[in-house]
């Protein structure tokens, strides 16, 4: 690693509901970065990165790994699925991609676990028609587990005799709210321990101290790249609680779950769509029910990285944005996927919730309670143009101009960056 420190540790997060495009900005920034580290989440994160047509989804391995002679970590604030990690691992290297010593994993991040993803599933199914729509992998029970003090961490895995005896005690523990509560089978704790026996030896290559790791990284000067997954819109604290993910997304989040100073982030940078998504239940006030919303799936490819599901559609939401600006610390922004809107002729930006006769500009806590928020809109003219080509900022069309400088104006934040297509290639640098 060479040491040239500027003092810009940055920490990428995205001001939505999640898949703004985090993945591929990451693969751009990454160039300029020695370390990227992954802080929350787990394998419900997808994030894509497409260089020269081929393309790579990236769960749990920090998308930096496409790089060379890059350092990646999964912080200890992240859930590991570890036969996802694996896989991913395996799939990289088929892919002549390297993961050996650039892969650091922390011995203290809590493990997810099969009972995770059964009790995730059993969870949806009963709640039917209130179901958050998370994707199954076990996420809110693994999280669950770590604050109630019933989890297993990556380390315990090393100590055979202490793992079997905390695997059997939970795992009974569960077999009890499987059987009785959601009168299903049990689970055999021999069988996932010997499963997890074998993962252990896999992954050990790559488990160490992260904190050690990352203290000695800022010590040296090393520059950071924190890579959020998710939205902030779906954090546990500042998302539409409950239609949220189970973890800290936001930048504050990167203290706690890679163990360092906050002021070792020097930059927030958020990433943001030039329309907005979600995946699940949940509010989204801007969502659009019609042939259009339809269009933005179909030419964003809005689909889910991880499940596959359809995402849901709407114009840009500034009164959501705002909040993840607010709670996040936001200066500077990458505006994605302009080049999905530029057929529009005319292009929303919803700048107020309406709830009768109030107007809302700021993010009301309560808007999961309150079905009847009627978005409010400024209209502007769309540019009509194929914008997916342009590479200079004076190329960009006057109409497409003007709705970025109106989308700073509303969020008072600076968009540096454009992004026009999902290639890394694809974007236009504009400071
Ligand atoms: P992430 O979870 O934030 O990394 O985002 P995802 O990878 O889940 O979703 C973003 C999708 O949009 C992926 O399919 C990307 O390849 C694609 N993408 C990223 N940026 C752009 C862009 O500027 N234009 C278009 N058309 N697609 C993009
Ligand atoms: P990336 O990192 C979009 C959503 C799920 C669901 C809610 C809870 O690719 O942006 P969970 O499985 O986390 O308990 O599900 O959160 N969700 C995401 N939506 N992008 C993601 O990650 C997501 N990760 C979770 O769809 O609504
Ligand atoms: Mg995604």
């Amino acid at each position: 690693m060479e040491n040239s420190n500027t003092g810009s540790n940055t920490c990428i997060v995205g001001l939505q509901w999640g898949d703004e495009g985090k993945g591929k900005i990451v693969d751009i920034l990454t160039e300029s970065f020695d370390i990227i580290v992954r802080y929350q989440g787990g394998s419900n994160a997808g994030h894509t990165v497409v260089i020269d047509s081929e393309k790579f989804i990236l769960h749990l391995i920090p998308s930096g790994i496409l790089r060379k002679n890059k350092y990646c970590v999964i912080g200890s604030g992240v859930v590991i699925d570890p036969r996802q990690v694996l896989e991913e691992i395996a799939e990289l290297r088929t892919k002549n991609i390297e993961v050996g010593e650039n892969l650091r994993i922390s011995e203290i991040a809590h493990l997810v676990f099969p009972y995770h993803k059964k009790l995730d599933e059993l969870s949806e199914t009963e709640k039917g028609n209130d179901k958050i729509g998370t994707t199954r992998k076990g996420i809110g029970p693994c999280y669950a587990d770590k604050m109630a003090r019933n989890g297993i961490r990556v380390a315990d895995l090393f100590y055979p005799e202490h793992f079997r005896q905390r695997l059997k005690k939970v795992v009974e523990e569960k077999n009890r709210i499987l059987v009785q509560l959601f009168h299903t089978g049990p689970l055999s704790w021999e069988e996932i321990y010997d499963e997890y026996i074998r993962y252990a030896e896999q992954l050990k290559p790559f488990v160490c101290n992260t904190v050690a790791f990352m203290d000695d990284a800022i010590k040296a000067k090393k520059r950071i790249l924190f890579e959020g997954a998710q939205g902030s819109m779906l954090d546990v604290d500042y998302g539409t609680y409950p239609f949220i993910t189970s973890s800290s997304v936001i930048a504050g989040g990167a203290a706690t779950g890679v163990g360092i100073c906050p002021k070792q982030i020097h930059e927030i940078l958020g990433i943001m769509k030039a329309y907005t998504t979600r995946v699940g239940s949940g509010p989204f006030p801007s969502e659009l029910n019609d042939t259009l919303g339809e269009h933005l799936r179909e030419k964003g490819g809005e689909y889910g990285a991880t499940t596959g599901r359809p995402r849901r559609c709407g114009w840009f939401d500034a009164v959501a944005a705002k909040h993840a600006i607010t709670v996040n610390g936001v200066e500077s922004a990458v505006l994605t996927k302009l080049d999905v809107l530029d057929e529009q002729k005319i292009i929303k930006i919803c700048i107020g919730y309406k709830f009768g006769d109030t107007i809302y500009h700021r993010f009301p806590a309560d808007l999961t309670a309150r079905p009847d928020c009627q978005p409010v809109y400024r209209e502007l003219p769309g540019w009509q143009k194929d914008t997916s080509r342009v590479r200079n900022v004076n190329d960009i069309p006057p109409e497409a101009k003007n709705y970025i400088h109106t989308l700073e104006e509303i969020l008072g934040i600076t968009i540096t960056m454009l992004s026009v297509g999902p290639d890394r290639g694809q974007v236009v640098y504009l400071v």
